[in-house]
């Protein structure tokens, strides 16, 4: 019976047992050789006498790194100052009376718990070694840990986990679609869902109230540290729900892992902020509210200002925002601040207006000497700015101002210590636009996706100006990254037509691409909503990684590629020619 390293304690001293794991270090002192095995729960040091056990001090010997063993041995206590504080066993060691090697190990490509050089390419071809780190290691047992409580929470309050297709039709997320080609049907494809949305309101429509699914999800978009290709939603739909009790659960769920995976306690009510509200104070519809340096309107003070710049764009409807860096004085040289105004073309932003406050109240630097002592009085006064302050403007259309003075708020905040302690800031977006117009695609389009019920009170805005209609929405944000969304959903078929009108689905697209729904909403769909979080996402928070990757047994880079299993490669000629598929490209070889 093989016993686990961490299980070893101070009362199993002079007992025997047998272990089985990796060795993770290797020293070898003579006529006593020291290994520290590894298994899943820990590490524990067994030690070679060479006096006590000649022949498992001779299979010893030709023990490396990362072989395979199993060692029996009794429990002894290490001698007085060669204890390990780090290990949870550091005060025993096991003194070996027998060692079987079950396996050899080449010389690895890099060294387990390595955080130096090695770069992410080789970490993922060789992800089995990168997993054996005690970092990689303890987020995915985190992970199982998660979802095992969420769905213990879940099934508590009802709910069932149904399992929906992943060979199905588009349904419109805002991203591409991952195609599957039929073999059966030459010239039709299934697309992999970017969401179960569909299959779950049909679900309601089934009458199963309390629907959940820890779901995989299949998106086609350019990957970011916070996007993966394929990644992991937890999707709940809810039948004769309002928002109030949706918002009440999730925060209950949350409330309850919390405080079971991380004995931390946080309160419920989750803040509460409306969308226009926080674009106009953070510039983002995800705003990081751990911190202030909130954008104020200018445009009033500016109006007559001789400061041609600023007056024009007002003149041709655009508007002048400020942030205002505290101590900003002391925290950036002149050189930092040249630098941000790079930063800020990279935003989308043609320049960075700035002055610095002064002692006296006065505007020093950058643009003050074209702002007049009234316009410096009352912008001062607005900003609440104070000597020492630095003052960033943004003249421009009310999207990019937002856009750019969203971001810079990130960047500094980021890099000049303004987040301060750890914590975990939950926060509610509500009240979305229901549509938005699309400059790329030149039209109108879903702001979340085209099931979303828009706001009861602006139900007769969509005849006569369906841009200002707002939806039944809401989205979760934690320290200022969207974990999750959702809304109410449309639940009678002649809105949900009228919804695609509004897009500008034509009726064979509607019919074609979404008549099974338009026809299970027509057969007693009861109200219903529901909200998904992406999953990766809020492990990425809770245990503080950069990236997304680190939180996924088996991540795509950047370039959506496993260099481990070698994926997206060629097929055969055959396996097309039986798809009725011919490529008439020579594949990309640069994949990585
Ligand atoms: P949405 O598109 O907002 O909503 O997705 C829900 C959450 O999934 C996460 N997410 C991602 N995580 C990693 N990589 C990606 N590429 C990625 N894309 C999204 C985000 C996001 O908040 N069907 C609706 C939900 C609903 O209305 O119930 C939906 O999928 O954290």
């Amino acid at each position: 019976m093989r016993t686990f390293c961490e299980a070893i304690k101070e009362s199993d001293m002079g007992k025997d047992f047998t272990f089985k794991g990796w060795v993770m270090h290797y020293r070898d002192h003579g006529g006593l050789i020291f290994i520290d095995l590894r298994d899943y729960s820990g590490i524990l040091q067994m030690v070679f006498d060479e006096n006590i056990d000649s022949k498992s001090f001779k299979t010893a010997k030709k023990l490396k790194n990362e072989y395979v063993v199993s060692v029996t041995g009794t429990v002894r206590r290490r001698p007085e100052g060669t204890e390990n504080r780090s290990l949870k066993t550091g005060s025993l060691e096991i003194i070996a009376k027998s060692v079987l090697i079950l396996n050899a190990c080449e010389a690895l490509p890099f060294q387990i718990d390595e955080e130096s050089e090695v770069n992410e390419f080789t970490r993922l071809k060789y992800r089995y070694i990168d997993l054996r780190s005690k970092r990689l290691k303890e987020n995915l047992i985190f992970r199982s840990r998660f979802t095992h409580l969420i769905r213990e929470f879940l099934n508590g309050k009802g709910f069932f986990d149904i399992e929906t297709p992943f060979l199905t039709k588009s349904t419109p997320e805002g991203s591409r679609d991952f195609l599957v080609p039929s073999r059966l049907n030459h010239g039709q494809f299934f697309a992999l869902p970017q969401s179960p949305q569909l299959f779950k309101q049909i679900l309601m429509v089934s009458g199963f109230e309390r629907y959940y699914q820890i779901v995989r999800c299949f998106r086609d978009e350019d990957l970011r540290a916070d996007r993966q290709p394929e990644f992991t939603q937890l999707d709940m739909e809810m039948s004769f729900v309002e928002t109030k009790e949706i918002i009440s659960l999730t925060e209950e769920l949350f409330i309850s892992i919390f405080k079971n995976l991380l004995n931390i306690s946080i309160e419920q009510s989750f803040k509460v902020m409306d969308y226009d509200n926080a674009m106009d104070k953070y510039g983002s519809d995800k705003p990081d509210t751990r911190f202030g340096l909130i954008l104020i309107d200018l445009t009033d003070i500016f109006k007559n200002s001789s400061f041609n710049l600023f007056k024009e764009n007002i003149q041709k409807g655009g508007i002048i925002k400020a942030i205002c860096l505290e101590n900003g004085a002391n925290l950036l040289s002149r050189k930092d601040i040249d630098e941000l105004l790079n930063i800020v073309k990279d935003f989308g932003g043609k320049g960075l207006a700035w002055t610095k406050v002064s002692q006296n109240n006065m505007l020093e630097g950058g643009i003050s000497k074209f702002v007049s002592g009234d316009e410096g009085n009352a912008l001062i006064a607005k900003l609440e700015a104070k000597n020492g302050d630095i003052i960033f403007y943004q003249s421009d259309s009310k999207k990019t101002v937002e856009n750019v003075l969203g971001r810079l708020r990130l960047y500094l905040a980021k890099n000049y210590g303004l987040i301060g302690e750890d914590n975990f800031n939950f926060l509610w977006v509500v009240n979305f636009p229901l549509f938005e117009y699309s400059e790329e695609e030149k039209k109108i389009v879903a702001v979340h996706h085209p099931f979303t019920s828009p706001a009861q009170k602006d139900l007769d805005l969509l005849e006569k100006n369906p841009l200002a209609a707002k939806s039944d929405s809401y989205d979760l944000v934690l320290n200022g990254e969207e974990i999750g969304g959702g809304s109410i959903r449309i639940h009678n078929s002649g809105l949900q037509r009228k919804i695609f009108e509004i897009l500008s689905v034509s009726p064979e697209d509607t019919k074609h691409k979404f008549g099974f729904l338009l026809d299970a909403l027509s057969f007693g769909a009861p109200p219903h909503g529901g909200i998904a979080f992406g999953l990766d996402r809020i492990l990425m928070i809770l245990r503080k990684e950069e990236s997304i990757r680190d939180v996924i047994a088996f991540p795509k880079t950047q370039k959506g590629y496993c260099p481990l299993s070698d994926a997206p490669s060629p097929v055969k000629e055959n396996q097309l020619r039986e798809l009725g598929i011919k490529i008439n490209q020579t594949p990309l070889k640069n994949i990585i």
